[in-house]
C-alpha cells in the first residue's frame, strides 16, 4: 500500500523484502539501492536483456526497448528491471538463480613450505591464510592452515557481487568513474563477498577468524584498484597506466575484511592496465616462467589474457573478446550455471546431442557450450566459414529444419523442446571474439620472432576450460590455424598461484620478480591487430 503519494512499496521474492521508494525510479535501481542481488549486465542500458523479472502491480508503460527485447512476454508479466519505472505499489519475482558454477581449484606447482608471514608476526598455536582470486564474474576464497603444512582447509565460492553494476570491466569502470560513491559502491560490493566467503568457510571449519592473520589477492587489475577504491578510469584511457601494478599491503581493518584487524592483505603484482596479478599468480601456479618449450598460457574470459614463453622470452598481452565467451550479449546465453547448456555434439545422423550443467530445466547456453556449438555447426557445415548460415537445400534435411527465421534473421534451433535458438547475430558475436584471441597469439609469436607452427604446450586457464573441448577451440579457430601444440586445461591457476604466496616466501619472490621479466604488448598501439583481426574473422574452412 501506498505510504504517501510520492513512495511506493517494492516486495522483491522469493526474498520477501519490502521497502518503500520514491516514485519513478527504475526497479534495478531500487534492487540496487537496497543490496537485491539483481544483475544488471550492461548496466541499464537495455541491451543485454539479463535484468528480467516478473511483476505484479504497477509500474510504467513497456518501453520499445522491453517489447523488442522481451517478445511476447512483456504481455504476459515480464519486463527489464532497468527500463520498468515504479508508479504504484509492486511485487517482483527475480529469476530463481541457479547455484553458480565455477572452477575453483587448478594446477598448481611445489613450492617450499615457508609462509612469509610467520617470520612477521609473534608465535601462535594456529595461524591461518586465505588466498582470493577475484574475478570479473566470480570470487574464489580459499582457507589454508599455515601451521601445518599450508593444507586448503576450505574453498568457497560466489559470484562477484558487482555484477549488480555491471557484467564487463568496461561498464564498471565507467560505473566507477561517474562519483566517489560509485567508486565506494563497487569496493564495498566486492569485500561484503569477500567478507561472505571467509564467513562461510570460518563457519565450516570452525577456525577463529582473529587466526587469520595473511590474506593474498590475485586479481585482474580493474579488480584491484576497486577492491582499495581507487577509481580505475586510468584503465581504461590511452595511455592505460594503471595507478599502481607493483606489489602492495593493506591492513584488514583498513579494507573492512574481518579477520584479524591487523592481518595484512597482500596485493599480488600486476603486469598492466590489462595483464593482472590473477595472469601472473596463474604464471607462478604452474611454473610457467622456467618452461622450456616454446608455449603458450591463455585465460579466456570478457578479455583474453595470453602470455606467450619462447625460451624464457615472455610477451604477454590482452584482448578484449567482449562478453561472448562468457555466455553474456547471446540471444539465449547465461552463466555457466544450472540449466546451462555446457556442450554440444552433432553425430554422422545430424542429431544435435546437448548436455547441460545439474538437473535444473534448460534455460540457455553457457560460454563453453557456444564454443563447442559454433564449432559443431562449423564441422557439419550448418555455417559456412564466413559465418552465415548454410541454405538449408544444401544441408541434411535434420539440420536444414533446425534453420528458422527469427525477428529478420537467420537462427538454429538447438533445444526445440526449450525454444532455446543460436542467432545469426551470436554468430557475429563468437566471430569477434574468436578473432580478438587469435589475433592477439598471433601478434605475440611475431614479436617474439617465432613460428606458431612450432609451439609445442598450449596451457588454458580459468572457469572457460571447465567443459571445453580442446579440438572445439582449433574447429573455432580461437586458436589460429596453424598453432601447434598440446592443449593442458589448468583450471584456475590464478587462486592456486596465490595460496602459494600464502604458503611459500620464494613464490611471493618469484611473483615479484617475474613482473619485471615480462614485455606487455599493447595491441591499441600494435599496427598490425587490425589486420590480424580481420584475417581471423573467418571459421577455419
Ligand atoms: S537490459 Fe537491463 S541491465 Fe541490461
Amino acid at each position: 500500500m501506498a505510504v504517501n503519494k510520492n513512495l511506493y512499496e517494492i516486495t522483491f521474492h522469493p526474498l520477501k523484502l519490502s521497502v518503500k521508494i520514491p516514485a519513478g525510479i527504475s526497479v534495478l535501481e531500487a534492487a540496487l539501492q537496497n543490496n537485491i542481488p539483481l544483475e544488471g549486465p550492461c548496466n541499464g542500458k537495455g541491451t543485454c536483456g539479463k535484468c528480467r523479472v516478473r511483476y505484479k502491480g504497477t509500474l510504467s508503460a513497456p518501453t520499445e526497448t522491453e517489447t523488442r527485447i522481451l517478445g511476447p512476454k512483456v504481455g504476459a508479466g515480464w519486463r527489464l528491471a532497468c527500463q520498468a519505472r515504479v508508479m504504484g505499489d509492486v511485487e517482483i519475482w527475480l529469476e530463481e538463480k541457479q547455484a553458480f558454477h565455477t572452477v575453483d581449484a587448478g594446477q598448481a606447482s611445489n613450492y617450499p613450505f615457508d609462509p612469509p608471514i610467520l617470520s612477521r608476526v609473534a608465535y601462535k598455536e594456529t595461524i591461518y591464510g586465505v588466498a582470493i582470486d577475484i574475478g570479473t564474474t566470480s570470487i574464489v576464497a580459499s582457507l589454508v592452515d599455515l601451521k601445518n603444512g599450508g593444507r586448503e582447509i576450505g574453498v568457497a565460492s560466489c559470484l562477484n557481487p558487482q555484477t549488480q553494476y555491471g557484467g564487463d570491466v568496461i561498464t564498471r569502470i565507467t560505473f566507477a568513474h561517474q562519483s566517489e560513491e560509485n567508486t565506494k559502491k563497487l569496493q564495498s560490493a566486492v569485500i561484503d563477498g569477500i567478507n561472505r566467503l571467509i564467513g562461510e568457510l570460518v563457519a565450516k571449519t570452525k577456525v577463529d577468524p582473529s587466526d587469520i592473520l595473511h590474506v593474498t589477492v590475485a586479481a585482474n587489475t580493474t579488480m584491484l584498484h576497486l577492491l582499495v577504491g581507487i577509481d580505475p578510469i586510468p584503465l581504461a584511457r590511452a595511455p592505460y597506466n594503471p595507478v599502481f601494478i607493483d606489489y602492495r599491503e593493506y591492513k584488514a581493518a583498513e579494507l573492512g575484511i574481518k579477520i584479524a584487524s591487523d592481518a595484512v592483505v597482500s596485493l599480488l603484482p600486476s603486469l598492466s592496465a590489462f595483464v593482472g596479478a590473477d595472469i601472473l599468480a596463474g604464471m607462478i601456479a604452474i611454473d610457467y616462467h622456467k618452461e622450456t618449450a616454446p608455449s603458450l598460457f591463455v585465460d579466456i574470459g570478457t578479455n583474453g589474457e595470453i602470455v606467450a614463453n619462447v625460451k624464457g622470452k615472455l610477451a604477454a598481452t590482452s584482448s578484449a573478446a567482449g562478453p561472448a565467451l562468457e555466455g553474456m550479449n547471446i540471444h539465449h546465453g547465461c552463466r555457466a550455471e544450472d540449466g546451462a547448456i555446457s556442450e554440444v555434439k552433432i553425430n554422422e545422423k545430424g542429431e544435435v546431442i546437448v548436455k547441460s550443467i545439474g538437473t535444473a530445466p534448460r534455460k540457455g547456453i553457457c560460454g563453453s557450450g557456444l564454443v563447442d556449438l559454433v564449432a559443431e555447426l562449423v564441422k557439419s557445415k550448418v555455417i559456412l566459414s564466413s559465418g552465415s548460415f548454410a541454405g538449408t537445400a544444401d544441408l541434411p534435411p535434420v539440420l536444414g529444419e533446425r534453420v528458422i527465421e527469427f525477428q529478420g534473421q537467420k537462427a538454429f534451433l538447438v533445444d526445440p523442446e526449450a525454444g532455446i535458438i543460436l542467432t545469426q547475430k551470436d554468430i557475429r558475436q563468437v566471430q569477434l571474439a574468436k578473432a580478438a584471441i587469435a589475433a592477439a597469439i598471433e601478434i605475440l609469436f611475431q614479436r617474439l620472432e617465432f613460428d606458431i607452427r612450432e609451439v609445442e604446450k598450449i596451457y588454458i586457464a580459468g572457469a572457460f576450460g571447465y567443459h571445453l573441448k580442446p579440438a572445439s577451440l582449433k574447429t573455432l579457430g580461437l586458436l589460429p590455424a596453424g598453432l601447434g601444440g598440446h592443449i593442458a586445461f589448468v583450471g584456475n591457476t590464478a587462486k592456486e598461484g596465490a595460496r602459494l604466496c600464502l604458503t611459500s616466501k620464494l613464490a611471493l619472490e618469484e611473483i615479484v620478480g617475474v613482473q619485471k621479466k615480462i614485455n606487455a604488448v599493447e595491441l591499441s598501439y600494435a599496427p598490425e591487430f587490425m589486420d590480424n583481426y580481420v584475417q581471423q574473422m573467418n571459421f577455419p574452412d
